[in-house]
């Protein structure tokens, strides 16, 4: 049995830099055709020159492979308009960090009100330059997300014409609030479609499945899944595959981040087959996505088999998901 599919997108991807960079980055490139890369390196991405030397060093990291790296900015209530007119064509989004939400986001937004945002999100909507958000409060862990949907209402009242997309959302909450408003999207990763807070801290600790959003209640899965599964116009799949080393998750103080390029597409092939869907998936990884970014990616076409494959305990020092477990679906080709 095969699947093909047409220029998958991963469209939330932590590449880091440097010896981190070189060692992931070909990993998504062999397996998708595009992706949006996260901003949140130290320091941040914050300027066009820095959009362009990161642009290069992903580029030289991927070498020959199919693979366009969809930019961002880190946001700042500084940022101008005509600075964003200047830097509108490196980027394809603006990603707003609340600060110290998670990894990397300290020099977040502290003043998520809308009065303090609104002369950069007017900008933003008038340049047609999507908003990326990580949708957390700093209140109780499980609850952060749910906090967060009023901030995502009021913005999405206020900016009719901006399009905002919830970040990788765990909650049934976040689902219901995509129905509420035209201009809301959301990425779902796999790990949040694979998993509960039960995967992670029901048994013995798996800090390779920690991650911010923690994972949440088998509702709020099913809410996701059925979102997913539909390959409904309104989400699409973002991995938030975030590469720690393995010290940095296997220690006190837990890194967040859950590391899942490798073995992304097998295993939402798998999920999706077991849900008897496995024709919507193209919509899940590539379709819902060029719509709602209005982007046409690198024609190509990756091509799945049905053949099992153990996945590797490590690569370059990382943890995958599924590390040393057996995945159904391999990805054979890429053209
Ligand atoms: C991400 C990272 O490590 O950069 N971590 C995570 O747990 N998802 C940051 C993020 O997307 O929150
Ligand atoms: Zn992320």
């Amino acid at each position: 049995m095969e699947l093909r599919l047409r220029a998958p997108l991963d469209m939330h991807l932590h590449l880091r830099d440097g010896e981190m960079l070189r060692s992931v980055a070909p990993l998504s490139a062999r397996d998708f055709a595009g992706g949006l890369i996260m901003p949140n390196l130290v320091p941040p991405v914050t300027t066009g020159e820095m959009v362009r030397e990161y642009r290069a060093s992903i580029e030289e990291a991927i070498g020959e492979e199919k693979f366009r790296p969809y930019m961002t900015l880190f946001f700042q209530e500084e940022y101008s308009y005509d600075f964003l007119k200047e830097v509108r064509e490196e980027i394809l989004a603006i990603k707003l960090y609340p600060a110290g939400i998670t990894t990397n986001s300290e020099g977040g937004i502290a003043d998520l009100s809308v009065e303090r945002l609104a002369p950069v999100l007017e900008a933003m909507s008038a340049l047609g330059i999507p908003l990326s958000v990580h949708g957390e409060t700093d209140g109780f862990v499980m609850d952060r997300e749910a906090q967060f949907i009023p901030i995502y209402e009021k913005l999405a009242l206020r900016f009719p014409d901006l399009t905002i997309i919830m970040e990788h959302i765990t909650t049934k909450e976040a689902v219901e609030a995509l129905f509420r408003h035209e201009n809301l999207y959301a990425t779902i990763t796999l790990h949040h479609l694979s998993i509960t807070l039960d995967d992670l801290a029901g048994g013995l600790l798996r800090p390779h499945l920690f991650c911010k959003p923690i994972a949440k209640r088998p509702e709020d899965r099913t809410a996701l899944r059925k979102m997913a599964f539909l390959g409904h116009e309104k989400v699409m799949f973002g991995s938030d595959s975030a590469p720690h080393p393995r010290e940095k998750k296997e220690a006190s103080h837990c890194a967040a981040g859950v590391f899942t390029a490798p073995v992304a597409l097998p295993a939402l092939a798998q999920l999706f087959e077991g849900a008897g869907v496995l024709e919507n998936l193209q919509k899940f990884v590539s379709d819902n996505a060029r719509r709602i970014y209005g982007i046409t990616p690198p024609d190509k076409e990756v091509l799945l088999v049905k053949e099992k494959w153990r996945v590797p305990e490590s690569y370059g020092g990382v943890v995958p998901m599924f590390a040393g477990e057996e995945l159904e679906w391999r990805v054979e080709s890429a053209l």
